[in-house]
This record gives structure tokens, sequence and C-alpha cells, in this order.
């Protein structure tokens, strides 16, 4: 019997005990994904005899003698099946990872089963969209647009590579394995903190189809950060391909490279390590303290840890003002500790590469990267290569979310492609992106805040620590951030932050959404509903007396905003917005029955809209030879929907429509520098580039076609076939192309953009929640969201952006934990235990816009995929205050932690703790200070 994939039957045959995911991606059927190992994902969902099931878990040998149909097989020649025309019309994806599968089992749901989703997709994860855009492409409805006070200056244009996702053809990073593959797998550390003393590889070397090992022995002396960012000089010089000292469970040891996956398996269990194991640190306290265990004993000067001796990578002291005159001056002050947890990215695909030597003998190295380009800095400097020797390029990136700004397979591939001469794919497994990859770093804030009996704040007082983990990428960076929007937003005399971001044996934090904010912003923004409190303020209120406001000055006493201007302000209107529409939720929804208690709750985000201290994106378009445009940018596609916007602003500027606009992106051979696709930087940077360039163009070509003509420039307007000029003398693109490349006119232009000025975006979030005392639950009953993002390039795009930052924050504020056990590892590795949200966790959010447009954006736009999680888990933390009259200071608010806080102050549905003072929180009561004078 052979294997029918798709209607055609195979003679090729599955190894013994390969599962079905893997051998139908062996036959070229790359629309099946690997998201998991485990079932959980259900991006390898395909059809057994029409009945769906998850590839990864099912045997291949069972599908011997019966039907598979994979995304691949379900159009019918030209015409896509309608639950692909309804994904690809109601945009339900974003970086398009799960969507095979979501469309796999969502085109064999019954009627009941699309009424009841939440139970139907249990099996199909979603990390980007926040399921709403989804269930809108499976009710066959275009996803909804950006509702009230709405500045919908653009259009829905669909996304570039639309009919790929849906059908299973777009491309990622290991879908176009070259021929003679090497496959790598990695022995991990099982120490916390460990001198590696030898590896003995003769056995791997034994096993067949091992071709190499590599140790710490083979790897440069080169000291890196794999951190990326545009100055080399912002992370420390920690990092090593391999190294030879383990700092955190999970850390690389060494590398077996072999024929197959199976054998690199093989080869790693071989390995025979002799360590000698250090003591170790866990607790960031701890670790600064005198006699903790030294992580990173290099010197300062040489590796720009600020004070290796006590593990501190950086500190922040900065002060305005002065904070104790402020609270001698305050009628009320709060203080309070609040911690904040370790939470995964978790992008449905994981990080993997291919790197090779091409011809001309350039490293080449295929990446799921954001950062296409700073990685190729990054191997030129470990691996000393000229830039023109290093070449780094992305197809489609299956989510970042931040985790891939981060150079984390491409430096170890590259070592064994270059010693090898042949091709070397590593592919991070589920477990390994959990355990060997980085998280959002955990913080523990501490917070003092004081205002006058009108609600004037006086003074805020911070103090952070931040766990970066066993290496210091982003942790310097993070802790400015974290300190900077967060302080900046409230108008205040006297300000002070000390912060410390500091070395454990734990695995590595990195850049995540909000990069700092949420985790500062949780603390800030909980500490201003107690405040407000005190005063018997409304809080809404509370803040609108005490924000920044066009024409102050912009002050976070940690990182430099010099070059902030107020491009525009939205913030007056968001925080209307949103207490508008709780307003309307306690009349319209209904609450559930007795033993609820009900709550509302609101929390807002500053963030600048790019980062500080250069961002840098160039772009070329060019008229081509048929009359199209090509578009060639430097920022990568992962999910955040560049692609389609730079589209739609070349197309705007070259009076034509996005269709006749090709994208070439992110690759370092074929286009200009960019620094990366994070901070929203793809559209207020990248784009203004594009803008720019498209600009450009379009006056060349009225230029060109007023030296054919002979007429002025000024009588020759572009048009979408062509330009016209004078009373009506039409030169078709095609012929203009011709004429002025024989003329030796230009048909393309560039432009460059750096980032600066910068401007402010601002996010509001509410909650309207019911929590039931007896078991801790927190129903959602209304969650609403209002942005300030300028004028809004494509309202549907938009609107996924901010229900996918949402449904994030959703999960990290109620479920997502990295848990980590006392001897540093972190026990709950895998998707399901972790819990990452599925549909049924995720509420509806409205998403509600204010109506600004921003002098230093392009087109009036701002920047909006990264903030909107920030404000999220505080609402939800204040809603909860508001119905139960308990404060929860820690993260996340699972039902576990909820019912204890509950039960602790004695909260019953019949009696809240209700009053202006909070309740201790178990386990902080000795930190927790509230003074009402
Ligand atoms: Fe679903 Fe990215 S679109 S994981």
């Amino acid at each position: 019997m052979t294997y029918s994939i798709n209607g055609s039957e195979t003679g090729a045959v599955p190894r013994p005990g390969q599962c079905l995911r893997t051998f139908l991606r062996e036959q070229g059927t790359f629309g099946v994904r690997k998201g998991c190992d485990a079932g959980d994902c259900g991006a390898c969902t395909v059809w057994l005899d029409g009945t769906p099931v998850h590839s990864c878990v099912t045997p291949a040998f069972r599908a011997r003698g019966r039907d598979v149909t994979t995304v691949e097989g379900l159009a019918d020649g030209a015409d896509l099946h309608p639950v692909q025309r309804d994904f690809a019309e109601a945009q339900g994806f974003q970086c398009g990872f799960c969507t095979s599968g979501m469309i796999m089992t969502a085109a064999k749901l019954t009627p009941e089963q699309r009424a009841d989703l939440p139970h139907a997709l249990k099996g199909n994860l979603c990390r980007c969209t926040g399921y709403r855009a989804i269930e809108d492409a499976i009710n066959g409805v275009p996803h909804v647009e950006a509702t009230r006070a709405g500045a919908s200056a653009g259009h829905n244009a669909a996304a570039p590579g639309a009919r790929e996702i849906v059908t299973g053809k777009a491309l990622f990073t290991l879908d176009l394995p070259p021929d003679g593959l090497l496959h790598m797998k990695l022995l991990r550390s099982p120490h916390a903190h460990a001198r590696v003393i030898a590896v003995d590889t003769s056995a791997a070397l034994a096993v067949p189809g091992v071709r190499a090992v590599f140790t710490h022995e083979d790897a440069p002396p080169v000291l890196y950060s794999s951190g990326r960012h545009e100055h080399l000089t912002d992370d420390p010089d920690d990092t090593r391909v391999l190294d030879d000292v383990m700092r955190h469970i999970g850390q690389r040891v060494a590398a077996v490279v072999a024929e197959t996956v199976a054998a690199a398996e093989e080869g790693v269990r071989a390995l025979v390590v002799e360590y000698e194991v250090l003591p170790a640190v866990f607790d960031p306290e701890l670790a600064m303290r005198p006699g903790a265990p030294v992580i990173h004993p290099k010197p300062a000067a040489e590796s720009r840890i600020a004070f290796p001796e006590r593990n501190t990578i950086a500190e922040i002291h900065g002060n305005l003002g002065d904070v104790a005159a402020g609270f001698d001056e305050a009628d009320a002050i709060y203080e309070q500790i609040y911690h904040t947890q370790r939470v995964q990215h978790a992008a449905m695909e994981t990080h993997g590469c291919v790197a090779w030597v091409d011809e001309r003998g350039a490293l080449t190295v295929r990446t799921s990267t954001q950062v296409p380009f700073l990685t190729r800095s990054a191997l030129c400097a470990v691996f000393n290569l000229p830039p023109e020797h290093v070449r780094v390029l992305t197809v489609r990136v299956g989510g970042g979310f931040g985790g891939k700004q981060e150079m984390l397979v491409e430096d170890v591939a590259s070592l064994a492609a270059l010693r090898l001469g042949r091709p070397v794919q590593l592919e991070l497994t589920r477990e390994e992106q959990f355990t060997g990859t980085t998280s959002r770093h955990p913080m523990a804030i501490w917070v003092r805040a004081g205002a006058r009996e009108d609600g004037t704040l006086t003074a805020l007082q911070l103090r952070v620590v931040s766990d970066t983990g066993a290496y210091g990428n982003h942790a310097a960076g993070v802790l400015h951030h974290g300190c900077g929007e967060s302080v900046a937003v409230y108008r205040c005399p006297n300000k002070k932050v000390d912060a410390y971001a500091v070395y454990t044996n734990t695995v590595p934090a990195g850049a995540f959404r909000g990069y700092g904010l949420s985790q500062t912003i949780f603390a800030i923004e909980s500490t201003m509903d107690e405040l407000a409190r005190l005063l018997h303020i409304d809080p809404v209120s509370f803040r609108e007396r005490n924000v920044i406001r066009p024409g102050d000055p912009m002050v976070s006493v940690s990182n430099e905003l010099d070059d902030v201007e107020y491009g525009s302000y939205g913030l007056d209107q968001c925080l209307t917005l949103v207490r508008d529409a709780l307003a309307d939720s306690r009349n319209s929804v209904p609450a559930p029955g007795p033993g609820w208690l009900l709550g509302d709750g609101v929390a807002l985000s500053l963030i600048n809209t790019i980062p500080p201290r250069g961002h840098y994106a160039e772009t070329d378009v060019r008229l081509l030879a048929d009359g199209t445009y090509q578009l060639m940018v430097g920022t990568t596609e992962f999910g955040n929907g560049t692609s389609t916007v730079h589209t739609q602003l070349a197309a705007t500027a070259l009076g034509t429509t996005p269709d006749r606009v090709a994208i070439a992106q992110s690759d370092t051979a074929l286009v200009g520098h960019d620094t990366g696709a994070y901070g929203s930087t793809g559209v207020v940077v990248a784009g203004k580039a594009t803008l720019l360039a498209a600009q450009a163009l379009r006056q060349r070509l009225r230029e060109a076609a007023a030296v054919l003509t002979a007429l002025p420039p000024e009588e020759c307007e572009l048009t979408e076939e062509g330009v016209v000029c004078g009373s009506g003398t039409m030169l078709g693109l095609p012929e203009l192309h011709r004429r002025a490349t024989e003329a030796g006119l230009p048909v393309q232009a560039h432009a460059r953009t750096d980032g600066s000025p910068r401007s402010v975006a601002f996010n509001v979030h509410g909650f309207r929640v019911a929590v039931r005392p007896r078991t801790g639950e927190i129903l959602i009953l209304k969650s609403v969201h209002a942005a300030d993002a300028g004028v809004v390039l494509n309202p549907m795009q938009l609107v996924g952006q901010i229900e996918g930052g949402v449904a994030q924050a959703i999960g990290a504020a109620v479920y997502e934990e990295m848990r980590i056990s006392a001897d540093g590892r972190v026990v709950n590795p895998a998707l399901r235990d972790y819990h990452l949200p599925q549909f049924a966790d995720v509420p509806h959010t409205e998403v509600l816009v204010a109506k600004t447009a921003d002098t230093l954006g392009p087109m009036g736009a701002k920047s909006m995929s990264e903030s909107p999680f920030n404000p999220v888990a505080p609402a939800l933390a204040n809603a909860v205050r508001d119905a139960t009259g308990v404060r929860l200071t820690s993260l996340p608010l699972g039902r576990d932690r909820v019912w204890e806080a509950l039960a602790h102050a004695g909260v019953t549905a019949e009696d809240p703790a209700g009053g202006p003072a909070p309740h201790a929180v178990p386990g902080l009561p000795e930190e927790t200070a509230v003074e009402r004078r």
C-alpha cells in the first residue's frame, strides 16, 4: 500500500517512528507547520480520510492506504476553498504560521461546532491575532473596522501574501531545504552554574551519520551579546558561540551535526561531559549582595557590565526635584511592592535558520529573525568577516514579539557551515524555546507616590530590580525604557528612580513587546488607582488631572527624551472613550448571578513612537519595464503587517494601487540597511523611508516625462496608467520606463530615515469584571481599548494588532508564567503547561481610536503594534480591586492567587473588602504601607 497526499500517490515510505507531520514536510507539503511536538498548537493539522488530526502526534504509518489532505490540497485549481477565501478577506492571520492548521480545522466544522468556536478551536493556537479575526473569517464576515471617532484615512488593503498564506504556499525559513542539508542538535546544560572540564565526543562521532561535534574549543574566542541593537555597545559582551562556563540550565554546551535530525539527536545523547558544579544564585536581590556567586567575572572595561562583582549590568539613579519635599507636601501617600513574572514569547514558529557558504564564498544565513542587518553585523564580528562576505535574509517569519531580536541560532549554525562547507539547519524545539531562548524580564518594583487633597501629584518614586537571567541581552535597554515613559506620562515636579538590571543563574530575559514598560506600568498604574481611592477621587479623573499634555516637559529621569515631540496627542480622547464605553457597559452587559462581585478598572500608557538613539531604514523603489513598481525595504514581515502598509504607502504616493507594487524585503544583499523590525518602527521609520522614496520617484517620473515631452514638470502628473503632460499627452508607464531608460533618466529613487525626532502615542485599557470569591475566578464582562495611533493607514490591520496585543497581555495578566524550580529549572516548558491562551480564554475587546494626525509619522500615522500590551494587566488588577477591595500585586492574576488573596482578606460575595485602604497581600504585609494624613 502507498500513501496518498492531496490525491497523489507517493512511493515514499516513512521511517520507523516518524510522525505524519515530518513525513508530509519531507514530501514537500510545507503548508504543514511545526509549532510543537505535543499536539498542543494545531499548526500541523491535516485531514486523514477527511477528519482533522494533529499530524505531529499521528504516526505516519497510520496514513498508509488512507487519504491525506493538507492545506495545499484544499483549493480547487485557482478557486480557493470558501474558508481559505474568508481567511484571506477577513485577514484572519498576522504572521500566518498557524493559518494552515486553523483552516484545516475550520473547513470541517459543522454548523453546531461553528456555533461553539471556543470548544471547536481548542486544539488550534494563535499567538498573533487574539482570535477575533479568525472568528470573523470562520463566520464569513469581514473583520470589523475600528469604531467611534476613527480617523480612517487609509483602507483595508489586503496583505500582499494573503493567497500564499491561506493556501500554505507561503515560505517560512525552513521550507526551502537546500541540497546536502545537514542538521544540528544541541546538548544543553543540566546545571545552573558549572564549568565544563571535558567533553568526550568519541561516542557521538561514532554514531552513523554524525559529521561533526562542536564544543567551546571550536568556538571563536569572541564575546558578544545575543541582543541586537544598532549600537553594538548597547549590550554587555558576555556570550560566546559555545562557552566553557554554563550559567543557566538549558545553555548550549555542544553542537552535533549529522545527516539527519535523528542521528544528531543520538549524537547529543552520546556526548559525555564532565562538569565542575559552581555555586549558583537565583534571586536578583541576593545576587547583588557581597559574596554572591559572580556570574560574569570579566572586568567592566572589557565587558561593559557596570558592576560585575555584584552581578549588576546596569543601574539607573535619576532624580528630578526633591521627592522628600514632595512627600512632605502630600496629603496622601501610597506605597507598594509589585512583582511581575517571566513570560515566554511563544511565537508559533520556533527559532530556526539554515546557514551555508554560497558559490562566491559568502556565509549566507536564511533565518527567522526580526533583525537581519544586525545579525549580519554580529556574525561579521564573531567570525571576523567583512560585511560583503556575509548575507542574512528572511522569508516569512512566524511571529517574533521581540524574541527574534536576538541572535540565538545563527551563530552556532554558521560556525558549523563555515567549518563543514555544507548547509546546516538548526531548528529549536518548543521546549528549547522555553529553556534556551529569552523571556520577559521579571521585575520587582517598589513604588511610592504622593498627592495633595485636590488630586495633584507631588512625588513619584520607584525602585526597580530587573532579573535578566544568565545573560545581559537587552537588560540595560529594557531597564531604561521600563523606567522611561511609565514615569514620564505623569506631570509631577518630584521624581526619583533607582533601578538595577541583575544577572541570575536562570534562563535569560530579552526584548519582548513593550520592552520593560508593561512591568513598571503595572506597578505605577496600580499605585495611581490606590492614590485616587485614598483621596476619594475617581481614578480616571485623577489621571486626567495629572497626565502630561502638549507643551509639558516630558521627564522620565531615566532615559533620553530630548528628541521627543508632541507630534500629536490623543490621551485625553482615549480616556474619554474608555470611560464612556465602561459606563455604557454597566447598563448593557448582563452581570452573572449571585456569588460574583462587580468592578471597573482603567489604566493608561505612553510610548514614544520610535526607540531612542537612532533607528535607521532605507528604501528603494523603482518603475519596472511592465509599468509596475518594485519596492525594496530592509524591514522584516513577521506578522506586524509592514509589507501591507509599505505597499499602501508607496501606492498612495505613486497614485496607483497596492497590487501594482511588488515588495522585496529583509535581505542584506538586496536592500539597504534597516536597524530592524522592533518598537513598531516598521511603519514609523521604515514606512517613512518608503513614503519619501515613493514621493521622490513620483517627482522623478514627472521630471522624466517633462524632458521627454519638452513640457515643464509642473504640467506633468503621475497617474495610475502613466504620466499625463500638458493638455493630454499621455506617456504610459511601460513607455515611460523604456524611453527614460534609453535617455539615461532615473526611474528609481532611494530614501533613508534615522528615526528622529520621535513622537508620542498613548493607549488606555478598561475592564468591567466579575470576581467570584469562592473560586478566585475573574470573568471579563467588558474589555475596551482606546488607541492613539494617529492616522490609521489600514483599519483592519490596526484593529488586528491591538486585539493581538491585548490578547497576549490578557494571557500574561491571567495565565502565563514560566515557573522556575529552586535549582533554576523551567518546570513548565510546554505550551499546554504554560497555558498559552486558547480561543476560549480571550474575550472580545472593543477597539476605539482617537482622532489624531501626527506631524512626524508617515501620512500622520504612529506606531501601534507594540504598545497595546502595556496597560492591560494594571487595568485588570484595578478592576479586581474595584470589585473586591483587594489589591493584587503579583502577576499573573490566576485563580489560585486571587482566591488566596480574597480569602486572606475575608472577602465574600456578600462582603467585599471595600473602602479606600487596600488589604495587605499575603507574603508582603511588612512591605505594604498606606498612609492617609
Ligand atoms: Fe496565528 Fe501568527 S497568525 S500564530
